[in-house]
């Protein structure tokens, strides 16, 4: 099974309107993982622990007794709904509707979802069948973000070197993997964050940053958020623009409320107005993550992140991407092989239910666009920054 495009998937209208997911249950965690509260689902979400004085860490997903428990992204910020998942249909369901968003937190969800897919059979029989079904079923949800299929890989791995050993073993090799995935991918955020936040003035400075690269779109900490979070805890003084990001606004929705949680200054800022804050050189630097990075540096994010690019070279402001090693694809040697998702019209059409154009009017929804190498200051990674060549920057990554 390759890293091929997977199916465009079909999402409903009804799968759009921010509707809960099945078996909500809500939870807070300190930076230690450990539960510390149970609020209802209309309590002040973060409070409590503002007044015991711990710094709360955002939990994207974990692996439990009971399933995979996510956060609902589709409902933040204005609720904070943890749902447990327990089968590997509804992990897929859940990333196809992006209860769960962003290349490393896909890569995660995908690992677990086939844990999960495993520890549900109750025999060997036709295991290798059911196996590549479970991994057909995560593999054809969301085809851009590179970690999905780098994670299949080491599922896939793992399952070919225990495949002949007790089903026992097998389910837990799996979970052991997946929640592996999970923690190494916190540890690589924060080394870059270490690597990226040296690229920031000493001082302070304004970052714009767009869709949310954040603890959210990751296990935990963010990529290009994590880069900003590693330059405060450094004492520089950073405030974050962040783009708003039509049409399924990562940014004001869930970019500002991760600001927020870390007292971070943030100014939300509609996608159209980058370019007025440029020339008025009111940014900096931009930071930005990434969903698939081809082996010549041409680098695929949400759409928008394009046109900051060329914006940011029009005005002499430094274009950093942020990105673990799992988001490279030296198999796709540029940008022009990376897979563009389709989505549903209806996520530009309507918020929250609310139609907001005329009917029939033709609609186009890519969501991510390609980053030529050219407008890429430097690449931010947990094995150091590259620079162009990327060509041969990228390939000596992978030697380190
Ligand atoms: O459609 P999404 O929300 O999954 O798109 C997310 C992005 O484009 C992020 O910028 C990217 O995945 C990097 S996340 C660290």
């Amino acid at each position: 099974m390759g890293d091929a495009p997977g199916r465009a998937p079909v999402l409903t209208p009804q799968s759009l309107l921010w509707a809960h997911s099945v078996r909500p249950c809500n939870r807070l965690h300190d930076c230690a993982g450990i539960e510390r509260e149970t609020l209802s689902s209309n309590a002040p979400g973060f409070s409590i622990l503002d007044n015991v004085k711990v710094s709360a860490m955002i939990e994207t997903i974990e692996w439990t007794d009971d399933g995979v428990v996510m956060i609902d992204q589709r409902l933040l910020p204005t609720e904070e709904i943890y749902n447990t998942y327990q089968s590997v249909e509804e992990v897929a369901e859940a990333i196809v509707t992006m209860v769960i968003r962003g290349a490393p937190a896909i890569g995660v969800a995908a690992a677990m979802g086939i844990a999960l897919g495993v520890k549900n059979l109750e025999s060997r029989d036709q295991l290798e069948e059911k196996f590549a079904a479970i991994v057909q079923t995560i593999h054809d949800t969301r085809p851009t973000a590179r970690n999905l299929f780098w994670a299949i890989e080491r599922m896939n791995k793992i399952f070919e070197s225990h495949k002949e050993e007790l089903l026992l073993k097998l389910q837990d090799a799996l979970k052991n993997e997946a929640i592996q995935i999970h923690d190494d991918d916190i540890e690589i955020n924060r080394q870059i964050g270490q690597n990226g936040q040296v690229l920031l003035a000493q001082g302070s400075s304004t970052v714009l940053t767009h869709c949310n690269a954040g603890a959210l779109a990751t296990a935990g900490y963010g990529t290009a958020l994590g880069v900003i979070r590693a330059a405060v805890e450094n004492g520089k003084e950073i405030r974050v623009f962040a783009d708003e990001t039509r049409p399924f606004l990562q940014g004001s929705r869930l970019t500002t409320w991760e600001m927020m949680k870390e007292k971070i200054p943030c100014t939300l800022i509609t996608d159209n107005m980058a370019g007025y804050f440029m020339k008025a050189n009111q940014i900096q630097a931009v930071v930005v993550g990434a969903d698939r990075i081809a082996g010549n540096g041409d680098v695929a994010n949400k759409i928008g992140t394009y046109t900051v690019a060329v914006l940011a070279r029009e005005h002499q402001i430094p274009f950093y991407v942020a990105a673990p090693l799992s988001t490279i694809d030296l198999g796709t040697p540029t940008g022009e092989g990376i897979p563009i998702e389709q989505r549903d019209i209806t996520e530009v059409t309507h918020i929250k239910g609310q139609m907001l154009v005329p009917p029939g009017i033709s609609v186009a929804n890519p969501a991510f666009d390609v980053t030529p190498n050219k407008l890429v200051s430097a690449i931010i990674t947990e094995k150091g920054v590259v620079k162009a060549p990327y060509q041969e920057s990228i390939a000596a990554l992978f030697e380190r």
